[in-house]
């Protein structure tokens, strides 16, 4: 994927559709990666038949929503809205590919504005890119608890 980092795909439009069966191994490639792991609070590798039994339990879940973003019709990213104590939890992996490009502000930012509850987020300290996307999509930081940065925005008007 080109990415002309000087600015002009910064305007494109992300959309985002719900994730199915079918995007099982594009997800778990994108879980997988070195990046994604450090960045998560499991950082273990994730083996493939787990993964299968994660996503079907994922789609049938009504309190949780996952997202394949996409850019001119290529995948470029996954976002998820966890519902809990009337607040969505959001969460979010941009292709190694992708990176670098925008598409993370875009795409959460795009997440966002489609939930009028509350929404939250946790980084771990030092993801400096999702701590700007998280502030991007309208959260504001918190508190800080063990490493972790602890983001939220109030329920949409
Ligand atoms: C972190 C991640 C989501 C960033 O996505 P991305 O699409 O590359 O980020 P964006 O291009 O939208 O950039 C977001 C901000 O970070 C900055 N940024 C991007 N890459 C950066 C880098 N390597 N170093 C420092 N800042 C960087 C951008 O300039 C932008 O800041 P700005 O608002 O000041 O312009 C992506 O690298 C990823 O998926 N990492 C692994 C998984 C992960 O960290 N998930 C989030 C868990 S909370």
């Amino acid at each position: 994927m080109l990415c002309l980092k000087e600015g002009n795909r910064m305007n494109e439009e992300i959309t985002l559709r719900p994730a199915t069966m079918n995007d099982a191994e594009m997800l778990l490639e994108w879980r997988n990666d070195p990046e994604t792991r450090k960045a998560s609070h499991n950082t273990d590798e994730v083996q493939l038949d787990d993964h299968i039994s994660w996503l079907s339990l994922t789609l049938s879940n009504p309190n949780r929503k996952l997202y394949v973003a996409e850019e001119n019709g290529s995948p470029v990213g996954t976002a998820r809205a966890d519902f809990s104590d009337n607040v969505w939890e959001l969460s979010w992996t941009v292709s190694p590919k992708a990176r670098g490009c925008g598409v993370g502000k875009r795409m959460v930012a795009a997440l966002a504005k489609q939930i009028s509850e509350p929404i939250r987020a946790e980084v771990k300290q030092g993801n400096i890119s999702s701590a700007r996307i998280a502030e991007h999509a309208g959260m504001e930081f918190e508190r800080e608890t063990e490493g972790v940065l602890h983001f939220k925005r109030a329920a949409l008007e």
